[in-house]
């Protein structure tokens, strides 16, 4: 091991995730009357709602019928950036609201909570990580879109699950050699299907590291005829049984083109309300978290996409502020650009 590789290992041994309380259940009238006043507020703002797939239902219907988007990590940085909106609110996690903010500086982003972050994101320190770019000068950093902002500023691309890669075999054609960052699953999976020259930070998904093979034998024994439908975040063995793998919008089109009526899913259960909207004959089915080795810390559900709620929603668009407003350092935000605006280019030149 040398010195990088061990600050690494410390850095992700010692990782606490104190996760935070989910929002309290509401009453039927009491989310009509939230429901009710998010609607005005997005008028009144001149604000678009913005969600990831893995919030909660209620959430994603109210972006669909307000006119917002609901849609995989990419999509939304698209979205947000081309709307004309003057007030973006981003349901999902902090990176997703950084980034609106870097490609819309003049936009106002606010997030239900700015507490609501990503494993990844926290195991992936920027003192820790431009250590070990430095350490690899010959390397083009590839950072996922699931970073702070200092950590896209230290990369030379950004990417998504839906884009990686692309860019990476694109990168690799170029003869380039990659240092990845921080997912370690998903860099394996693009190391293994383009043969580039990677090396990794050790960095994991809470939610998708929890996927059990085992477990997963053992309901497909019960559902013979069930695809499986796997992102890249979770480990080898369970990518390996997969009849698809991809990020949330390939699973979500796979889960339509697929001929089967069942199907296994290994990522967040939220993604289940586009799927089932777009296929309402077929039948999803939760991959399991159980078995040996597990602690259920996720249950097959973002804590943090879980703090979306209504009420959070509400207060945001009403107050804003310090516990809501995304901001970004603009140096910071000049250089973390450029790698995100290559992301973007890329995807409308392929
Ligand atoms: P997508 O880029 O596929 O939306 O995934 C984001 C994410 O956080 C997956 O866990
Ligand atoms: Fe991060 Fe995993 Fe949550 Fe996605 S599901 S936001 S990678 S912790």
């Amino acid at each position: 091991m040398n010195i990088t590789e061990e600050i690494q290992a410390r850095v992700i041994d010692n990782l606490d995730y104190a996760f935070p309380a989910k929002p309290k259940p509401l009453s039927e009238p009491e989310r009509a009357a939230y429901i009710a006043r998010i609607e005005q507020l997005l008028k009144e703002k001149n604000a678009v709602l913005v969600a990831h797939y893995y919030t909660d239902p209620e959430i994603q219907a109210l972006a669909e019928a307000t006119g917002g988007c609901v849609s995989d990590s990419l999509e939304m940085a698209r979205f947000g950036a081309n709307h004309e909106a003057d007030t973006l609110i981003v349901a999902g996690v902090k990176f997703m609201g950084e980034t609106a903010k870097i490609l819309t500086p003049n936009k106002t982003v606010l997030m239900p909570t700015l507490e609501a972050t990503c494993s990844l994101d926290i195991g992936c320190p920027i003192e820790e990580f431009s250590a070990f770019c430095d350490e690899h000068p010959d390397r083009t950093v590839v950072v996922y879109a699931n970073t702070s902002a200092a950590v896209k500023a230290r990369a030379d691309w950004v990417v998504t699950s839906s884009i990686a890669l692309d860019i990476v075999d694109h990168l690799d054609a170029n003869g380039e050699k990659i240092l990845w960052g921080p997912d370690k699953h998903l860099g394996n999976y693009i190391q293994k299907q383009t043969g580039a020259d990677m090396i990794m930070w050790q960095g994991a998904c809470v939610v998708h590291d929890e996927f059990k093979t085992k477990a997963l034998e053992d309901l497909k024994r019960v559902y013979p005829e069930a695809a499986i439908l796997v992102h890249p975040e979770s480990p080898a063995q369970v990518v390996e049984m997969a009849d698809a793998v991809g990020s949330t919008s390939q699973l979500i089109k796979a889960s339509q083109e697929l001929p089967n009526e069942t199907f296994i899913v290994a990522t967040d259960r939220g993604i289940f309300y586009k799927m089932q909207q777009l296929s309402p004959e077929k039948h999803f089915i939760e991959a399991p978290t159980a078995g040996s080795g597990a602690t259920c810390r996720s249950c097959a559900h973002c804590p943090w996409m879980a703090m979306n709620g209504l009420v959070a929603i509400a207060e945001a668009l009403e107050h804003g502020g310090a516990s809501h407003e995304i901001h970004v350092d603009p140096q910071l935000a000049e250089r973390a650009m450029k790698p995100l605006q290559r992301m973007l280019n890329f995807k409308k030149n392929s």
